[in-house]
């Protein structure tokens, strides 16, 4: 054998493989846990479509999350779900003073004020139409006004307390205008702006459409939601989200786009970058340990540290409760 040919030697005891990560292990600060929030305040409702979730009412939020923030649960993201609220065509529950995403950064902030709280922002959950922006008589989006709407929402969420909003929408311009908005009411030096910069259009968010009642009700999210063989569109995403403001960047679904991760880290060195495990990935690796082609420990983490290795660390995963467990 050749001297350059033998690696073994190299990792041949645990530390020596540990030694292998280049710097780099999964640490709980990492795991950002998306939590759906329902208009009624007692409900504990099992979510069938995806394993051990559910959607929480405000005042059921103590019982869920205590334990959790006793085994270092750092940092959440908040999805609404109303069930009894008025939908119409600019969403306008989304930012409605006792819209439930609300009233849980007041109640959150009073319970766990160390705790992280981010906001997803969009209108699907609002809209009568459950689009992610505002549309035109004929279906097509109203692209400025869509991310002035998004704006207001965002501010609505800064003002009512949230440390980050995390535009999930996909609609041109919105980073700026929400950068925009944040600084000039006085949020801009405390309020993070995450941006669902590279977001596809994936057959894995069906699981979350279930949970969040989100699925439009016509057509599809192929006009905003990228292209999945757009690697070239997800780069200059990234690039112009940067270039309008955004404080860090995600790439969403994650397992199928590994590709897209490492790209984002390059363009954005110098920030934090963010991957969201999707319902339908947490779908599929449950469904799979179930069928017995491995188990879910395992393959949690070798996912998890195959983000990690292509240059995430923020994830925005269903599995945050385990991590806490096996970390
Ligand atoms: C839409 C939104 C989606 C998800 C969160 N917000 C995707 C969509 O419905 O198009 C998906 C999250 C998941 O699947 O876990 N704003
Ligand atoms: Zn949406």
């Amino acid at each position: 054998m050749e001297i350059s040919s033998c690696l073994q030697g190299g990792y041949h005891k645990p530390l020596s493989r540990q030694w292998q990560n280049q710097g780099k292990s999964l640490d709980k600060s990492m795991f950002m846990y998306p939590i759906f929030i329902t208009d009624d305040p007692q409900a504990s409702d099992e979510i069938t479509s995806l394993p051990n979730q559910r959607r929480w009412g405000v005042n059921r939020l103590e019982e869920f999350l205590r334990p959790l923030i006793s085994k270092g649960l750092s940092s959440v993201i908040l999805f609404g779900v109303p069930f009894n609220m008025n939908k119409d065509g600019r969403g306008s529950a989304a930012d409605d003073p006792n819209t439930p995403v609300i009233q849980a950064i007041h109640t959150l902030k009073r319970l766990f004020p160390d705790l992280y709280i981010a906001c997803d922002v969009c209108l699907c959950e609002y809209t009568d139409h459950g689009h992610c922006g505002l549309l035109r008589e004929d279906g097509t989006l109203f692209s400025h006004e869509s991310a002035q709407r998004i704006g207001e929402v965002a501010l609505a969420y800064a003002r009512a307390g949230a440390d980050c909003v995390a535009p999930s929408d996909m609609m041109d311009g919105r980073i700026s205008q929400i950068k925009r908005r944040l600084i000039d009411s006085g949020y801009g030096n405390r309020v993070m702006l995450m941006s669902y910069s590279a977001k596809f259009s994936t057959s894995l968010y069906g699981p979350f459409r279930e949970a969040a009642g989100s699925a439009p009700s016509f057509g599809d999210r192929k006009c905003y939601q990228l292209p999945p063989h757009g690697r070239g569109l997800a780069r200059r995403a990234v690039q112009r989200d940067l270039n309008e403001g955004a404080d860090c960047v995600m790439v969403k679904p994650s397992l199928p786009y590994l590709d897209v991760i490492s790209d984002t880290a390059q363009l954005a060195r110098d920030y934090p970058v963010a991957c969201y495990v999707v319902s339908g990935e947490f779908a599929m690796m449950h469904a799979g340990a179930k069928a017995g082609i491995y188990d879910l420990k395992k393959i949690a983490f070798e996912t998890h540290e195959s983000f990690l290795r292509a240059g995430a660390n923020i994830f925005l995963t269903y599995f945050t409760p385990e991590f806490l467990e096996w970390l």
